[in-house]
């Protein structure tokens, strides 16, 4: 890795925000009898159903000789190490030693828990295991409501936290990285209202034509004037919302989870009613959009490479990156534990999408 000049000190984007909510799995991937493992903030944890079902976040290091306990199996809700079989529950409180007569519980005879919790079709991990939650996972929108269809998608990105989020969330690259599926036709004036409150920055597009490229005409085969807005909620939900009259509208929000500094794990939610059949939208745009996905995981990870190959990163910004620094404030001011800000932060941009 090279050095930067000298007197430079070498800057990484990378805030964590523990005292919060991220996504550890998919409710489908946690089956009643095995534990899976699992890695956020760089700390190894294992999940499993208790004897209730219920989800169940543990240190993946078993309290008596270290081994990850996501090696055992499950047992009538019990997390059965797979050495001495030490046997947890869903408090992370050892209830057996097999070889041990008399009474197995005991201070030192636990390991760490994490609270969790099951919703929407996740497993969320409160990754702050000594601190009461004060907030719930963020709730996605429209899952429950019938009009709408819901695709997911699951992608691991090797890139920081804060790069994914601004990727996700800019829209400049989209006409020259996505050319063709989304954006990239003639250029469009535009106004971009940028906010930022407490725990969220978002841009509303004001007088955006449909977007070019396949994605924009099946959304909107009669074209017209879209509401659209990019959102990003702390500590790291990226949203993309669309709106065109009463009956197009598509929400992709995807909660990110950091899996270590330049390693995020990217579950993406899209829900969306348009004029066309639901099926044959989920059948042309899952493709589409695991294509665009696709491109931004190829150039986040060169942007990985670069940046670490040159030690750091040294990013100049124009009045079009309009989401990336405020993310960044926003990360920043959370990992610190600043005292939320009731200051709403607004300003007006023109650019060309
Ligand atoms: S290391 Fe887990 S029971 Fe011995
Ligand atoms: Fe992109």
């Amino acid at each position: 890795m090279e050095s930067t000049a000298a007197g430079t000190k070498p800057r990484f984007s990378l805030a964590r925000v523990r005292n919060h909510w991220y996504v550890a799995a998919t409710s489908a991937e946690l089956k009643s009898n095995k534990p899976i493992p699992r890695v956020i903030f760089d700390t190894p944890l294992v999940l499993f159903r208790d004897e209730s079902g219920t989800a169940t976040a543990l240190l993946d290091r078993c309290a008596h000789r270290n081994v990850p306990l996501s090696l055992g199996r499950v047992r009538e809700g019990r997390l059965i190490c797979g050495y001495h079989g030490w046997a947890y529950d869903g408090a992370g409180v050892c209830r057996d030693v097999p070889a041990l007569s008399g009474d197995a519980t005991g201070r030192a005879r636990r390991v760490k828990r994490f609270p969790a919790r099951e919703r929407d079709g996740f497993i969320w991990v409160f990754m702050a295991p000594d601190d009461e939650p004060a907030v719930e996972p963020f709730e996605l929108p429209h899952l429950a409501d019938r009009r709408y269809t819901t695709v997911r998608h699951a992608v691991t990105v090797p890139a920081t936290l804060h790069a994914t989020l601004e990727n996700i969330l800019d829209v400049p690259h989209t006409a020259f990285l996505h050319r063709g599926l989304f954006r990239g036709g003639r250029r469009h004036p535009v106004t971009a209202v940028v906010r930022r409150t407490a725990d969220r920055a978002e841009a509303e597009y004001v007088g955006e034509p449909r977007p070019a490229g396949l994605v924009g005409t099946l959304l909107s085969p009669t074209g017209g004037e879209i509401e659209h807005f990019d959102r990003f909620i702390l500590p790291s939900i990226a949203q993309v919302e669309y709106r065109l009259g009463e009956r197009n509208h598509v929400v992709v929000t995807s909660a990110l989870t950091p899996i270590g500094d330049f390693e995020t794990r990217m579950y993406a939610v899209a829900t969306f009613r348009t004029v066309l059949p639901d099926r044959l939208m989920k059948a042309i745009l899952t493709p589409v959009g695991i294509a665009i996905l696709e491109q931004d995981r190829r150039m986040l990870r060169r942007q990985t490479e670069s940046v670490r190959r040159f030690g750091g990163e040294q990013y100049v910004s124009t009045d079009v990156d309009l989401l990336g620094p405020h993310i960044w404030r926003l990360l920043r001011q959370a990992e610190r534990g600043d005292p939320p800000t009731e200051d709403v932060f607004e300003r007006r941009v023109s650019l060309l999408t």
